[in-house]
């Protein structure tokens, strides 16, 4: 993640809000496809499809060389999961990431916006180990957007996300984070999802214009990662469940807009 801060023009917000309510509708769209028996490659067709369908492209195929739609990552799998042709099965819990890209016209030029997001889904009926860890996850997630204010600092969001993992003793994934949104995706400033990273660089005043990704990760065991031979998949290096979800969000004036929250899940896991 490189150069400068981005910040959108207030002109621009219907515009990055239009690609989050993509990335929202089909995370939660994919979501609903997710049972014991389905691969994860037949995700990625229906996301893709259905994504270039509404005249978006799907920001992860190709970045950085990535081959897929979705980012898929089941079970001890944290994050960046190339989708494969094994079933799911019952119990498992799936991580799908999805981006979305929307071109447009801005003061006469081609511009991108993109919009971001993570849910991992239970397959089934999972263990009430894995859905406290999911429970958590997500109460990490939405500490940290609470946390986001006009003036206030990237620290705050890392501070919050990571009292949640303290409390409930989860492993914080340190490796990965979220980050600004800018028109090729990925910006400054990285939202470490923990506080020890600002003893070693500048923390960053929270502005309006800014588009935010938030994204923690939580384990059940260890923090410790590896990554597989494929050179995408991390894992835990305990081989122990994780979980990762994430939303973006705008930061106007006066107020903050999770843009991807299209299915309100703040409560979701509460009934
Ligand atoms: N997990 C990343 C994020 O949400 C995106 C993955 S980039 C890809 O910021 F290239 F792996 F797709
Ligand atoms: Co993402
Ligand atoms: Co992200």
């Amino acid at each position: 993640m490189s150069g400068p801060i981005c910040i959108f023009e207030e002109e621009q917000y219907p515009l990055i809000r239009k690609a989050a309510a993509l990335a929202g509708e089909i995370l939660h769209l994919v979501g609903e496809r997710v049972a014991a028996g389905k691969t994860l490659l037949e995700l990625d067709a229906f996301a893709e499809e259905w994504i270039r369908d509404q005249g978006a492209v799907p920001t992860f195929k190709g970045y950085m060389g990535f081959p897929n739609t979705l980012c898929t990552s089941v079970n001890e799998n944290i994050v960046h999961g190339i989708p494969n042709d094994k079933p799911l099965k019952e119990g498992d819990i799936v991580s799908i990431d999805v981006g979305v890209t929307v071109t447009e016209d801005f003061n006469g030029k081609p511009f991108k916006y993109v919009g971001d997001n993570a849910f991992t889904f239970p397959c089934g009926e999972i263990n009430a180990k894995s859905r406290r860890l999911l429970e958590a996850t997500n109460e990490g997630l939405w500490a940290g957007l609470d946390s986001i204010k006009a003036g206030g600092f990237i620290s705050d969001i890392s501070k919050a996300i990571e009292q949640i993992a303290k409390d409930k003793r989860y492993g914080n994934v340190q490796e990965f984070g979220g980050h600004g949104i800018g028109p090729e995706y990925h910006c400054q400033p990285f939202i470490p999802n923990f506080t020890e990273y600002f003893k070693h660089y500048p923390d960053d005043e929270i502005k309006p214009g800014m588009v935010l990704a938030v994204e923690p990760m939580f384990n059940i065991g260890t923090s410790a990662i590896k990554k597989h031979k494929d050179g995408w998949t991390i894992a835990t290096a305990d081989r122990k469940n994780s979980a990762h979800f994430e939303h973006s969000a705008l930061v106007t004036k006066d107020s903050v807009e999770i843009i991807t929250d299209v299915r309100k899940t703040r409560d979701i896991f509460k009934s």
